[in-house]
Formats: structure tokens, C-alpha cells, sequence
């Protein structure tokens, strides 16, 4: 047989490079074997039936592959395919598809993962598998769930809170979340307060005041504001500048103190009554005096009218307007009287702690002079107004002069009306700080140290049965801290009871103040 050396070249040639490229063949398909196997997510292959055809290592180590030949049995337990399938989609349209998809293991617990298919094609461009990958986000999932039960949880405590809060625009004041109580005490439901503005629950007079106030103050008492059917509540304020979603914004709790306020307005009403009663005395004497002139005046016309006697032109002008100056004089203490006895509006308003004492003590002047009880006044001029209720303050001031009175009068009853009377009232008023003092002293019995920690308590009295109610002191106690005073006892200089009460005096004072420095 004849050789043909250049065909046998030519075919060993060829012969190598096939060998070659089967060698490098198989070198990228163990490669790609490799990429495959040490993926770290799951894959499997399947085919339109949806049997598991091929699958990585991590697939392996996830599934129980013992379980079935189809996906659905391997997956998830399942003896028929799942509803939505992305396989089954991608078999469909020859499209790629994602899912999120879970399934209950056998202790009740829950695995999760996030699937990713593709179609496999064979060289026609016919689909004859499916790719299917999964990323194990079953820890993420937990988190997720842990957070959204956490959140839950706190949102049901924020509803649950029986005050009202409220999350703020700190700019607009615009209402960003509420809880449930808003409706129990604003009438409205969440859903209606939601996007409104904060400033709209205000009194229109207040507005503007509050609108300045709610960025500034962490917490603003006794405000008045409105229903969705028109009614005043009554609420202390706390605010406090946090984050929400994110974004800065005002937490405002809103406590109802409405009932409170009425109790212990009633409560304080009765026992204005009771120092009524006091004033009367007072009045009686006050009015007196500008009765007698009239009396005087009028005696004296008829006299000379009587007689036939002309009144010269003189005598008349000045008896006439003696006469009007004293019914101006009896109109003050009855309006006075009146304005005491009527109502407050449980408003706070500036007051001058001056004017307020003032009063108080001009119902009592004739009665002191009465008694011999001297009056020493220490007020300061020019003092800072306070935010207070003039008539509730007036209230504060008449009880500690009544009790003033009454303790000298029982420590003195038995001096020598004769002798150099020591029966004396201090009142002293001074700007200290940011706080408006008042000191209330007098020269009668002192109190008792084991008496001292009642004194303020509702229904302690040591007068006789009678005479006093025990009210005074607890009510007064009560009305100073509703202007966010103090009231206490304080050292006496001179031998009987000290009373020693302070005021913070008006923001914007405060701000005026602060500005000028
Ligand atoms: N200036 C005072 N001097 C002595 N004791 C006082 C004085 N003020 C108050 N007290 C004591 O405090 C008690 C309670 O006062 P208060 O609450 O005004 O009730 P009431 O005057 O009706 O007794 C008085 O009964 C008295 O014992
Ligand atoms: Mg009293």
C-alpha cells in the first residue's frame, strides 16, 4: 500500500488540533462545572415539567433533594405546582422573571428567598429548560418582621396613651401623625387632624401667641382650645423637638386638665363666698364713709331749703362734687365686690402683682384701722407684670390678710387697748431673677413648727367651729401653682406668721429683658 505523506500530515495536523480543542473543551467545562457548583446561591435546571434536571452544591446543602423530582415537591413541599410560578412564566413568554417566595418548614417556621429564572434554549433557539436562582433573605426577612412587629409596638403604645400626641411640623406646625385619644378629647377623628394645622385647636386670640411659643417653650399650662363642636378644653402642654421618619419635628402631648380645673374651680368659688362673707364687713365699713358725707351734703340742703336760705354758688359746687366723688368712691367698692364675687374664666392675663395686693388690702383698710392694725408696705416699683388671674391672685392675697388679721387679733386680744399697739402687717413685694416675691408677714401667734406641714391641706383649721373652714390656705396653695408660683412659710422678723410666695414673671417680659442685655 502506497503512503501518502502529505495527506498523512495534513491529517495528524488535524488530528492534534482536534485533540487540542477537546482537551480545552473539556478544560472550560470543568471551569464552568466549578463557576457552577461554587456559586453562593442556589440553582437549579428544569425542565417543562418542571423536574429538577440539574442543580449547584448550594442547592444541596439548602433542599432536600431526596424529597422529589419536582421543583414545587423540592422547593416547598408542595405535591402540586404553586400558583404563581416564575418558571412556568418564563416557560411562557421566554422571558426572565423574579419572585419573592416562601415556604413553612416542618417546626412551623418560615424560610425565605428571592428567586431569579432565565430560559434555556437548544440551538434552534427552542426553550427546553429553565434557570432558576434563589438568594436565602430568610435572616433578612426576620429583621425585617422584628422591626415592623417593634414599630407596631410602639405605634400601639403612642395610640394607646390616654393623653393626645401629636407629631408637628416644627416650621408649619402642620399635624404629621396623631394618636387615638385626640378624639376622645378634640372630637375629631385622626384621620380629619391629619395635614391641619395644630394652631387651629387654638382660641383665634391665642393664635398668634402660641404659634410664637410652641418652637420656644417645653411646655405651656392651663391653654385653652377648641372642640370640633365648639367646646373650651382646658390642657397643659409638653413639647419636646425629636425625629420622626427622619425629619425633625415637635412631639406635643396635650393633657386634659378641663374636669380638674372646674373641681377646683368650684372648690375655689365656695370658698370665695367665705371670704365674701369677710369682705361684707369691710364693705359695710367702707361704705360707710362715703355715706355719711352724702348724708352730711344732703342734710345741709334741706336744712338751708327748709329755712328759705340761699346756698352761696360757692358752698354748692363743692358740696355737690363731694357728694359725686363719694357715690364714685361707694360705685369702686361695689364694682370692686362685684368683679371679686363673679366667675373667672380660668384665663391667664399679665398682671401687676402691685395692683392686685392693692386691692386686696383696700377692702380690708378700714377694718385694720378698726383693729389698730398697722400696715407697713416695702413694694417695689416698676415690677415685671406675671401671667395670672387678677381676681383668682386677689383671692390669694385676701386670705393671707384674713389670716393675718385673725392670728393678731388672737395673740393681742388681751393687751391693753392703750398701750403701744405691736400689731402689724408687713407686705413686701420685689423682683428677684425672673421671679416676682411677695412676703406676707404679721405680728400675731406665729405657727406652730408640729402644725406647719398641714397648714396647706384642705380642712385644717385651728379656729373654732365656725369661723374657719380650713379652706383658705389649701386653695390658695392651689390657685399660686396654677400661675406656676410657689407658696411657703418663711422665716417671720417679727414674732408671728411669714408667708413667702413667688411668681415667674411673663415670657415675653423675660424676652424683653434678655434683649436688652
Ligand atoms: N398668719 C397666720 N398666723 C398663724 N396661723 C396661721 C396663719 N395663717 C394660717 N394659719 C394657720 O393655718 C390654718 C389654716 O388656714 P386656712 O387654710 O386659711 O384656713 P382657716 O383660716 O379657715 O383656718 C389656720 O387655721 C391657722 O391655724
Ligand atoms: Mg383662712
Amino acid at each position: 500500500m502506497q503512503v501518502n505523506l502529505p495527506i498523512l500530515l495534513l491529517l495528524l495536523c488535524v488530528g492534534t488540533l482536534v485533540c487540542f480543542l477537546m482537551l480545552k473543551l473539556v478544560r472550560q467545562r470543568r471551569e464552568y462545572r466549578i463557576l457552577f457548583e461554587s456559586v453562593p446561591c442556589t440553582i437549579s435546571i428544569q425542565n417543562k415539567n418542571f423536574e429538577i434536571i440539574r442543580y449547584n452544591r448550594e442547592f444541596a446543602d439548602t433542599f432536600d433533594i431526596s424529597q422529589g423530582k419536582y421543583c414545587y415537591t423540592v422547593y416547598k413541599g408542595l405535591r402540586e405546582r404553586c400558583v404563581s410560578c416564575p418558571v412556568s412564566r418564563t416557560f411562557n413568554d421566554g422571558k426572565s422573571h423574579y419572585s419573592e417566595e416562601e415556604r413553612t418548614n416542618k417546626d412551623g417556621s418560615k424560610k425565605f428567598w428571592i428567586v431569579k429564572t432565565a430560559p434555556i434554549r437548544n440551538t434552534k433557539g427552542e426553550i427546553t429548560a429553565a434557570i432558576e436562582m434563589c438568594l436565602d433573605v430568610t435572616h433578612r426577612k426576620e429583621l425585617e418582621e422584628e422591626l415592623s412587629r417593634s414599630e407596631k409596638k410602639y405605634y400601639a403604645i403612642f395610640n394607646n396613651i390616654p393623653n393626645p400626641v401629636f407629631v408637628l411640623d416644627p416650621d408649619s406646625h402642620r399635624i404629621l401623625d396623631c394618636n387615638r385619644s385626640v378624639e376622645a378629647v378634640y372630637g375629631y377623628a385622626q384621620s380629619e387632624v391629619i395635614s391641619r394645622s395644630f394652631l387651629d385647636f387654638f382660641v383665634e386670640e391665642d393664635k398668634s401667641h402660641y404659634e410664637f411659643n410652641l418652637n420656644k417653650a417645653s411646655e405651656i399650662n392651663q391653654v385653652k382650645q377648641v372642640t370640633k363642636d365648639g367646646a373650651i378644653r382646658f390642657v397643659n402642654i409638653r413639647i419636646s423637638p425629636t425625629e420622626f421618619l427622619g425629619q425633625h419635628v415637635l412631639l406635643v402631648t396635650a393633657g386634659d386638665i378641663t374636669k380638674r380645673l372646674e373641681a377646683e374651680h368650684q372648690l375655689s368659688q365656695a370658698s370665695k363666698l367665705a371670704t365674701l362673707g369677710e369682705m361684707a364687713t369691710g364693705v359695710a365699713h367702707e361704705l360707710n364713709q362715703p355715706l355719711t358725707v352724702i348724708k352730711m351734703a344732703s342734710t345741709f340742703f334741706m336744712k338751708k331749703i327748709s329755712q328759705n336760705e340761699a346756698i352761696p354758688a360757692e358752698i354748692l359746687r363743692n358740696m355737690s362734687e363731694k357728694i359725686s366723688n363719694n357715690i364714685d368712691r361707694a360705685n369702686r367698692i361695689i364694682n370692686h365686690m362685684r368683679d371679686f364675687a363673679r366667675k373667672s374664666d380660668m384665663r391667664l392675663d399679665k398682671v401687676q402683682v402691685n395692683d392686685v395686693l392693692g386691692k386686696a388690702f383696700e377692702i380690708f383698710s378700714q377694718q385694720f384701722k378698726l383693729r389698730q392694725i398697722a400696715v407697713t408696705w416695702e413694694l417695689q416699683k416698676n415690677l415685671p407684670v406675671i401671667m395670672a388671674d387678677a381676681g383668682r391672685l386677689e383671692q390669694v392675697f385676701i386670705n393671707l390678710l384674713v389670716n393675718a388679721r385673725d392670728s393678731i387679733e388672737k395673740r393681742w386680744a388681751k393687751s391693753d387697748p392703750n398701750a403701744v399697739s405691736e400689731k402689724r402687717i408687713f407686705l413686701k413685694t420685689a423682683l428677684k431673677g425672673k421671679k416676682v416675691v411677695v412676703e406676707v408677714e404679721d405680728t400675731g401667734t406665729g405657727i406652730p413648727k408640729g402644725i406647719q406641714n398641714k397648714i396647706f391641706e384642705p380642712f385644717f383649721t385651728t379656729k373654732e367651729v365656725g369661723k374657719g373652714t380650713g379652706l383658705g390656705l389649701s386653695i390658695s396653695y392651689g390657685i399660686v401653682k396654677d400661675f406656676h408660683g410657689e407658696i411657703r412659710l418663711c422665716d417671720p422678723f417679727h414674732g408671728g406668721a411669714c408667708f413667702h410666695l413667688e411668681f415667674p414673671i411673663h415670657q415675653l417680659t423675660q424676652d424683653v429683658e434678655h434683649g436688652k442685655k
